[in-house]
């Protein structure tokens, strides 16, 4: 198995239930270290008892990642095709890139993969939950609930900004959560206007503080991405500075004094919570399940309370965003 692209609570979880649930069959297990980089450069290492005791509360992954692209490597390819000579099959845990990757490997070349859903952004199509997302937000929420005590003590507006490249749901989470004033998140215009309006209507209520949450991904007017761009084509979304500008442009608005706390990597970081643990056992069963079925190409996913299987193509296909619905949920307490 691999774990790729950026960490997540619950990595480790999965990896303890692949194993376990494989050992039941008579199979032996091996981790593939840093991602795709260990199928490129055949870096393999055998997961026994030892290694896989005591991993379940622990944050990170124990076998290592990256966000190498194998196609985007002179022989990478070749080198994943020549590392698959020495595994039966290959269980990849990762979110749309990682798994981008096994879904064109099993269609290209026939390859015996099965993909497990992971990312603490929960953009991932065919699956109602990632694991990692729920300790993301339990962070994030935590962190709004810590800007409003010091937003109320200073009369001051803060803006957090949350985790979340393409897709607005931990922002979301977290602002509804955390009973946030306003909300800004990829999916929707954002519209400086409206959350000073907000912040107005509060004021006329007699309430001299508001936090607002902002996602990183927000598209800000007249901000474009330049620089840096990883292996998959990713911008670096921090160096839209989301939380900052958002502030600058409400403080100029409001004349109130406005500030910008940035959760950034704390969200992905340390012990997943107890749902992520179990969704990330329940997936790598799962996905172990699909491994001794031979059903390649499926990816394990949530369905209500059910754990079942999609295939990576549906997963892969789009990403799945924030709907309209959701964010009127939120809408509602804006204010
Ligand atoms: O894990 C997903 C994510 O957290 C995104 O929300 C974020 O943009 C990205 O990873 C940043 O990760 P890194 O700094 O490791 O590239």
């Amino acid at each position: 198995m691999l774990t790729g692209g950026g960490d997540c609570p619950g990595l480790n979880a999965v990896i303890r239930a692949v194993c376990r649930r494989l050992w039941e069959g008579g199979h032996e297990t091996v981790a593939v270290l840093n991602g795709w980089r260990g199928m490129v450069d055949t870096n393999l290492k055998p997961l026994g008892w030892d290694e896989i005791s005591g991993i379940l509360p622990k944050g990170g992954t124990i076998i290592g990642t990256s966000r190498t692209n194998p196609y985007k490597l002179d022989g990478g390819v070749d080198g994943v095709r020549k590392t698959f000579e020495q595994l039966d099959a290959l269980v990849a845990i990762g979110g749309e890139d990682t798994l981008g990757v096994a879904s064109k490997l099993h269609s290209e070349f026939g390859l015996p993969v099965v993909g497990v859903p992971k990312t603490i952004d929960n953009d991932l199509n065919g699956t109602d939950y990632t694991f990692g997302f729920d300790t993301a937000v339990y962070v994030a929420t935590d962190g709004v609930d810590r800007c409003h005590s010091t937003a109320e003590s200073h009369s001051r507006i803060i803006v957090v900004e949350t985790m979340g490249r393409h897709a607005g749901w931990i922002a979301l989470f977290a602002g509804i959560a955390g009973g946030a004033d306003y909300i800004l998140i990829p999916e929707q215009p954002v519209d400086y206007d409206a959350v000073a309006a907000a912040v107005e209507r509060r004021r006329s209520r007699g309430k001299n503080f508001s936090v607002i949450v902002a996602s990183e991904g927000c598209e800000l007017p007249g901000v474009t991405d330049e620089g840096e761009v990883d292996d998959f084509g990713h911008v670096r979304v921090e160096n839209r500075a989301v939380g900052e500008t958002v502030a600058q442009e409400v403080e100029k608005r409001t004349k109130m004094q406005t500030r910008a706390t940035v959760l950034g990597y704390i969200q992905r970081g340390g012990s997943p919570t107890p749902r992520d643990r179990i969704l990330g056992l329940r997936f790598g069963l799962e996905a172990a399940d699909l491994v001794e079925s031979g059903s390649w190409g499926r990816m394990s996913a949530l369905h209500g309370d059910e754990v079942d299987s999609v295939p990576l193509t549906e997963a892969t296909a789009e990403l799945k965003l924030v709907t309209q619905s959701w964010y009127d949920t939120a809408k509602t307490f804006f204010g």
